[in-house]
């Protein structure tokens, strides 16, 4: 029999996809080390519908015409030569499928130079970690429309559900679905560095137990539906099985990264988009991976003292500004989106990428429904922050931060990602901000000129005159 799609690349992601795609369709599987192929059939497959290649050209002869071929592939040059090795084979029509992290410019190259040779390329941006590729992801498609419908109905199958629909939708053009994934990446760095924050803070000035912070966490979570927090709250009561310490005290505080928020930020930047907040989260990891400068510097500068708070007091305005950061982490790349689909000419609909973000993917959470509705309502909202869902409880937000950033100060605790997230608000509803100032920097000593309030023009003074 002929199968209807191959998979080539089986990382445990690559695996778990195979064995989701196939509960509903047959396809073939292929690795570059056999060994890892052998195993894989041997102790995961138990159906008929996967079928394992050991080379490229029998894999691409046991499928139906036109070829689908997905690539699980690490992200940057394996890709290239993966597509490199299949073009001897490749036909017309056929449709290559990257469901890996691939930076969007590349998707963009890939695409043209294939569809040079009449081959049709999806960009896929795929969410969710293991557990998600095996049970249903949140799929971020982008690339050729018409290769698009003919895999639809296996995305679909794959995918996570919730009672809208499948959490898959085309989203544009070229690299439009590795955009979008680029940009939940984005924001699932600035949530996990919000997350993180607040983590410091109850340890730190509130001197709480991890099991304490879990079991609040967990609570919080009863409203917030997020996956973040959730695994948040299961993190914190994990024990070492060796020793039965809490598992979080024994983890080494550098954080480690593969590009895709940083590319957000650098392409933010690129489109002159502001994400504070997701800059943050960044730029916390950068910060944490100088451990050894770290402990030096604390021996000299570190003299913290302790906020006294009232725990049962300070529970609800970390609440609150775990909520308030997250949706402003949300409305920044939301921002960010809308400047790029007006650059790259991806149409986005934000109202169907916050519907496919609602489950399955790492970003998933009850403000999702909130923001899907909000756009549901209009379409071309131009900040987050105004719709009306958000609008009360962003206002409320205000006086609890301020209460934790002066009590987090006396500890010298930083919050980059809390305090980012109230400046990028305090920015976007100040009537003033001090750029007059700048303004005039500029133009005393490089004549970049200004303008003015209180009449039209562009104007330049002589400063020292
Ligand atoms: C997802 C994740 C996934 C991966 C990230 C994390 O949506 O399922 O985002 O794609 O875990 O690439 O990457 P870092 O190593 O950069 O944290």
């Amino acid at each position: 029999p002929k199968y209807e799609i191959a998979l080539i690349g089986l990382s445990v992601m690559g695996q778990n996809l195979a064995l989701n795609i196939a509960e509903n369709h047959s396809i073939a599987v292929y690795n570059r080390t056999e060994s890892k192929t052998k195993e894989f059939m041997e102790k995961k497959v138990k159906t008929e519908n996967i079928k394992a290649s050991y080379d490229l050209k029998d894999l691409l002869s046991s499928l139906t015409k036109p070829r689908k071929i997905m690539l699980m592939i690490k992200a940057g040059e394996p890709v290239d030569l993966v597509i490199e090795s299949l073009l001897p084979y490749l036909e017309n029509d056929d449709i290559i499928i990257d469901g890996g992290n691939s930076h969007f410019k590349d998707t963009n190259r890939r695409t043209k130079k294939l569809a040079e040779k009449g081959i049709r390329y999806l960009g896929v941006g795929i969410s969710g970690g293991e557990y998600g590729a095996l049970h249903g992801p949140s799929i971020m498609p982008g690339g050729n429309k018409e290769a698009y419908q003919e895999v639809e109905a296996i995305l679909k199958d794959a995918a996570a559900k919730t009672e809208k629909g499948a959490c898959v939708s085309y989203l544009g053009p070229d690299s439009a679905g590795h955009y979008v994934k680029m940009i939940h990446n984005g924001i699932e760095y600035g949530i996990m560095e919000i997350t993180a924050e607040i983590y410091d803070y109850m340890r730190k000035v509130m001197a709480l137990e991890p099991s304490q912070m879990s079991e609040i966490f967990a609570e919080w979570n009863q409203d917030f539906q997020s996956y973040l927090v959730e695994i948040t709250a299961k993190i914190l009561k994990k024990e070492d099985p060796q020793n039965g310490e809490k598992l979080i005290n024994l983890i080494l505080d550098k954080a480690k990264h593969k590009g895709t928020g940083k590319w957000s930020v650098q392409n933010a930047l690129d489109l002159g988009v502001a994400v504070p907040t997701i800059n943050a989260g960044v730029n916390a990891r950068l910060l944490s991976a100088l451990k050894t400068e770290r402990v030096e510097n604390s021996k000299e500068f570190h003299s913290p003292d302790r906020a006294k708070v009232e725990n049962e007091l300070i529970i609800p305005k970390l609440k609150s500004a775990l909520y308030f950061a997250s949706v402003i982490a949300y409305a920044e790349g939301f921002k960010l989106l809308q400047s790029a689909s007006k650059e790259y000419n991806y149409q986005l609909n934000y109202q169907e990428i916050a519907r496919i973000w609602e489950d399955g993917c790492i970003i998933r959470s009850a403000i999702l429904e909130a923001i899907q509705k909000s756009f549901a309502d209009n379409n071309n909202l131009n900040t987050l922050i105004k719709a009306e869902f958000f609008k009360d409880r962003l206002k409320a937000a205000g006086a609890d931060l301020e209460e934790i950033f002066t009590t987090a100060a006396l500890s010298e605790l930083p919050l980059t990602a809390l305090h980012a997230a109230s400046d990028y608000f305090n920015s976007l509803k100040s009537e003033n901000l001090p750029a007059n100032l700048i303004q005039a920097q500029r133009d005393f000593f490089g004549a970049h000129t200004y303008q003015r309030r209180d009449k039209e023009g562009v104007f330049h003074t002589e400063w020292e005159a």
